[in-house]
């Protein structure tokens, strides 16, 4: 995890050591602070920006030595653009700019200044928003580096302070901000361990700590999975050695009673294709099939830190894909939970089959006002949508719009892909209810119909394939790493809007 953890918010004023950082906006006007590190001449600090070419261009930064009649060392002037038009993701990406600049800077002692040209002072919202996207772009997964720091190591252990006008309610925003940030940062950790260090038993241990900010949360093994006869699971973990979990993880922040929005998640902590078997190429970033999961984990940690007043279950199938003597053959025929009768054609299909349990289970147990999963489910989502956007599928249009409302406020971006008949009729075989591939085309639709299989009439359903957002996904200004714990901002944001009283 990140070593930001030092970032304070302080009462905005002049700061005296260390890197300054400042805003200016499109015309180079910056606010009060920065009039007076520039001895109240406003000028000066436009002619300077000016003469080392920088236009105050949104996300723009300059790092200056500071004048000698400063009290600081070092000035990073950062551009805001038409400081009107700031949106939440301005704000967001801000912050990770300003982390890589001082990253870039190797600053170990920063007074961030909270402040644009007179009269539009950022809100607290903004300042949380902004210290997210600094914390966000901070993280580094180097559990595994015996030397944590060399010559192009980027330091993250950098002492942040930003001044704000009001305190009291910038750290209030940031309260709940840092909750939802340790979420991501959680979820990028269970991505980034490797299967060997993370296999379910272990997975499902790390979930158990969210017991520590109140949760409830419950481990099934395999006994009690196969008295549940989730067949369709267990068939997926049987060439594997290590045993399954199922983790249920409840936070009734909501009212007494009420109806919770649940989330299941693919864990597959390792995916092999199983006898259908993945070629060699790039088979290490199957450590990451199990995205689902962490987001449904790093989401968990985000509501109950931020103590919302909802009712959110969360339910990950933990399972490792292995080819071996015992594993599952294409052509087998497994009994979901459900009682639905699957035949395996390829046994690399197997993210759904873990699904189909999870999902029946969740619906049984709990009788969700909603229900949302999230898996690194195909390929073929990545082929269709490359990795910025999820497929988004829902059998609802009022959960769909809430989940695409979601998505653009926090800019984890989602497409809704079609769902029918004529696909579902695509997994249809002679031998059995189901099949469990759908054949070359749209692959990443008719894995999503043969989940629809596993849902009840009338639960508002949402399927998220996060195969190319969760791992792999391209470098931004807020997320550096392999993993990105995309879904747990979005579906935060999700619960808070249309879940909490
Ligand atoms: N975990 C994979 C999907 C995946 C592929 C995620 C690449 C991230 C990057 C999934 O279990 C899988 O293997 N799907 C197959 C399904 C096919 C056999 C019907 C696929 O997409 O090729
Ligand atoms: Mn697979
Ligand atoms: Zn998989």
């Amino acid at each position: 995890m990140t070593d930001l953890a030092k970032l304070t918010f302080v009462k905005r004023a002049t700061p005296k050591k260390g890197t300054a950082v400042v805003f200016l906006d499109a015309d180079l006007r910056g606010g009060a602070v920065v009039s007076e590190l520039f001895s109240g001449d406003p000028d000066r600090i436009a002619h300077l920006a000016k003469i080392s070419g920088f236009t105050g261009k949104k996300a723009t930064v300059i790092d200056l030595i500071a004048p000698a009649d400063m009290p600081v060392d070092r000035l990073l002037v950062v551009g805001l653009g038409a400081t009107a038009e700031l949106s939440e993701a301005d704000w967001l990406k801000l912050g990770g700019s300003v982390c890589s600049a001082l990253q870039n800077a190797k600053t170990s002692d920063a007074m961030i200044v909270m402040e644009t040209a007179d009269g539009e002072v950022p809100d607290a919202a903004a300042a949380a928003t902004f210290a997210m996207g600094l914390k966000l772009r901070a993280y580094k997964f180097d559990t595994y580096k015996s030397k944590k720091s060399d010559a192009d190591s980027k330091p993250t252990a950098i002492k942040v302070q930003i001044g704000v006008a009001d305190t009291r309610a910038a750290k209030k925003a940031w309260a709940a901000k840092d909750g939802i940030a340790d979420g991501v940062c959680l979820a990028r950790d269970l991505v980034n361990e490797p299967a060997n260090i993370l296999g379910p038993v272990e997975f499902a241990k790390k979930a158990a700590e969210l017991e520590e900010l109140g949760v409830d949360v419950e481990i099934l093994g395999d006994k009690e999975l196969k008295k549940l006869q989730m067949n369709a699971l267990l068939g997926v973990a049987q060439g594997s050695v290590k045993p399954s979990r199922l983790v249920v993880m409840r936070w009734n922040g909501g009212k007494k009673g009420a109806a919770p929005a649940a989330f299941v998640g693919k864990g597959v902590v390792f995916d092999t294709g199983g006898i259908s078997i993945k070629p060699a190429g790039g088979m290490e970033e199957m450590k990451g099939d199990m995205g689902g999961a962490a987001t449904v984990v790093g989401l968990l940690h985000a509501v109950a830190a931020r103590k919302a007043k909802a009712n959110v279950i969360g339910v990950i199938g933990l399972v490792e894909n292995m080819p071996d003597g015992n594993a599952q053959r294409p052509g087998d025929i497994v009994t979901a939970m459900s009682g639905t009768t699957i035949e395996i054609l390829n046994t690399d299909a197997e993210g759904r089959l873990v699904l189909a349990d999870a999902l029946w289970y969740t619906q049984e147990k709990y009788k969700p006002a909603c229900l949302i999963d999230l898996a690194t489910l195909t390929g073929a989502v990545i082929v269709a949508l490359g990795h910025h956007h999820a497929g988004l599928y829902a059998n609802d249009d009022d959960l769909a719009a809430k989940i695409t409302a979601a998505a653009e406020a926090t800019s984890e971006a989602v497409w809704r892909m079609p769902l029918s008949k004529d696909y579902d009729k695509m997994i249809d075989t002679p031998n059995a209810d189901v099949k469990n591939t759908g054949g070359r085309w749209a692959g990443s639709i008719t894995a999503a119909q043969f989940l629809q299989r596993f849902v009840k009439d009338g639960v508002p359903w949402a399927h998220l394939d996060i195969a190319g957002t969760a791992f792999s996904a391209p470098k931004t200004d807020i997320s550096q790493g392999w993993a990105s714990g995309y879904g747990v901002r979005l579906l935060d944001r999700y619960i808070a809007d249309n879940h909490e009283r």
